[in-house]
């Protein structure tokens, strides 16, 4: 029987088998996938892998320091890389979705590429792939959007082959696995986030300016998510910085400022969705807070649209 505890046992040492003293390389993103993937690894061949965690400046408010600081806590060896500013000049005056999808992938593929290059002898690339995201790219009608994630192309250019522990299971199988082997709950029960991040959260045109207006106020939202304890109860939840500014009063002043979409959804796997009933009050408090503490904001709306038709991510 599949248990968390013979499956780390069993593929510790299927990876020693494998890969013996081969070095592999491996992108964090800060979700559980690759975290997961990163701490099987590092248990079967320690300093032997080496972690990239890009920065790409679209991450969540404190999220590249956080999560680097978790890395380390957990004892692998992982180099953080800063590109803030490449990616931001590369998305300059970019709004069409797929375009913004195209640069940041593509940015983040150049990145990984140069750090794995001043490395020697590797000759492995991991990745966090479970068994949904095999399925998802097989699928014809799905539209494949998570190619950039998994640094596709990466492979054949660098000549590298691939190991993926986690291929064969399902999100909450992977979950289970991270806790046997005493990953931080925050870590292993995060909502997923997709790799372009806050890019396409950031509807139409980004800049690090309406980037900043977003990260404080998906910071409020994701903290009060936690108070409330509600984080636990949706699948994913995020804030959204719409391309339209409207009217407002503060004191005796008119305001003409953006407009913030909250989106919580329930799920199981990503492909259906429903929004989530956040209590009343919940969502008074979050605008409240949101319209008050954020600058460049003066409007609150709650997304109450499922999936299908609507989609989970605005872009
Ligand atoms: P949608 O918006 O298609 O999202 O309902 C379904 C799930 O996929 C995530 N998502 C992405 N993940 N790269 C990713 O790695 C992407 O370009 C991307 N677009 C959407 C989304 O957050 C949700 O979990």
């Amino acid at each position: 029987d599949w248990t968390p505890a013979s499956f780390v046992e069993s593929t510790v040492a299927e990876l020693k088998a494998q890969l013996g003293d081969d070095k592999v390389i491996l992108a964090l993103s800060g979700g559980v996938d690759s975290s997961v993937t990163a701490v099987l690894l590092n248990q079967a061949i320690g300093k032997n892998l080496t972690c990239v965690f890009v920065d790409h400046g679209l991450l969540r408010k404190g999220e590249f320091e956080r999560v680097l600081k978790d890395y380390e806590h957990l004892g692998l060896n992982v180099i953080g890389v800063d590109a803030k500013e490449r990616f931001y000049k590369a998305l300059a005056g970019v709004s069409d979705p797929e375009q913004k999808r195209k640069i940041i992938g593509k940015g983040f593929i150049d990145v990984f590429d140069e750090e794995a290059h001043k490395l020697k002898d590797i000759k492995w690339l991991g990745q966090g792939t479970i068994y949904p995201d095999i399925i998802e790219s097989l699928s014809i009608t799905g539209t494949v959007i998570k190619s950039h994630h998994n640094v596709g192309g990466l492979p054949e250019k660098m000549n590298l082959k691939l190991v993926e522990p986690l291929r064969l299971l399902f999100k909450d199988e992977v979950r289970r696995v991270g806790l046997e082997m005493n990953m931080m709950e925050h870590l292993i029960k995060r909502h997923p986030f997709p790799g372009p991040g806050l890019g396409i959260r950031v509807l139409g045109d980004i800049t690090p300016e309406k980037v900043e207006i977003l990260q404080n106020a998906d910071d409020i939202y994701m903290r009060m998510l936690n108070e409330y304890h509600l984080y636990d109860q949706v699948w994913q939840a995020g804030a959204i910085l719409l391309p339209v500014k409207s009217v407002g009063v503060m004191g005796d002043e008119r305001t003409y400022e953006f407009t913030i979409a909250l989106r919580a959804v329930t799920s199981t796997d990503a492909m259906t969705a429903d929004w989530a009933h956040l209590p009343y009050e919940f969502l008074a408090k979050v605008s409240n807070e949101i319209i008050n503490k954020v600058k460049g904001v003066n409007r609150v709306v709650y997304d109450i649209s499922s999936k299908p038709p609507a989609t989970i991510e605005w872009e």
